[in-house]
């Protein structure tokens, strides 16, 4: 790990997670000022960096210790976590708390033409998706044989581009399911934000400064329960 004396916590760039991780952080009384074009904050009254990167990128770069802690929706960290065990990769990471946002479930959907009884109607059909290990868990329970389609983004259009057949998306107010004329036949993991933490590195000073943050963040959730 390259040194530094400060505590250095990743967030999502920009997305769902992003305005609510630096609200939350400001209600802890950390003060910075975001830079658009900036991958970096500096707080300006403790010694804390917020790296501001994509939401895909923050499991890892706490498994690998580059920086302290995240915050992160657990469908992402569930998803990093088995690919990583699945090529023999560090994947530990110490979950501190779950957050109050970023609610959010991982769902299989179909077009509204698809005539679905159970998982079992997806038998041998194409399924494009962003989660293809947390999507291959749950099929491999049901016993469900299938073909991947991999996409990072805009998977909710392949059905309609013919891509795919069905999909296995996140679906928080459902807008984007029912604007591609798809809907949601099965939840296969519902998620919050949470807050991670590396199990490396950690000076006792950094700790004490996690410590204090985390006592922060319980008494302003509890605060706005
Ligand atoms: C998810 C998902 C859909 C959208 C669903 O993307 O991929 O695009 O949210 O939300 P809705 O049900 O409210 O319409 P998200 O922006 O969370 O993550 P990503 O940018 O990392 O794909
Ligand atoms: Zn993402
Ligand atoms: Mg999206």
């Amino acid at each position: 790990m390259i040194e530094s004396n400060r505590l250095r916590i990743a967030i999502q760039k920009s997305g769902r997670l992003s305005k609510d991780s630096q609200k939350l952080l400001k209600s802890c009384g950390v003060k910075f000022n975001v830079n658009e074009q900036r991958l970096i904050a500096h707080a300006d009254n403790m010694p804390i960096d917020l790296l501001r990167v994509r939401d895909d990128d923050i499991p890892g770069l706490v498994m690998d210790g580059v920086v302290d802690l995240g915050i992160i929706g657990e469908n992402v960290l569930e998803e990093e976590q088995l690919e990583r065990q699945l090529v023999n990769k560090p994947a530990e990471c110490t979950k501190l708390r779950e957050l109050d946002f970023g609610a959010c479930r991982l769902s299989l959907a179909v077009p509204n033409e698809f005539s679905y009884n159970d998982a079992q109607s997806l038998e041998g059909l194409r399924i494009a998706t962003s989660y293809p290990n947390i999507l291959r868990r749950f099929m491999q329970e049901k016993g469900i044989n299938y073909r991947d389609c991999m996409l990072k983004g805009s998977v909710e259009v392949a059905p309609r581009a013919g891509l795919a057949d069905g999909i296995c998306d996140l679906v928080s107010t459902g807008a984007t399911l029912e604007a591609n004329g798809l809907y949601e036949t099965e939840v296969i993991y519902r998620s919050m934000a949470c807050i991670i933490q590396s199990t490396q590195t950690q000076t006792p000073s950094k700790q004490a400064l996690i410590d204090k943050i985390l006592s922060r963040v319980n008494g302003v959730i509890r605060a706005r329960e």
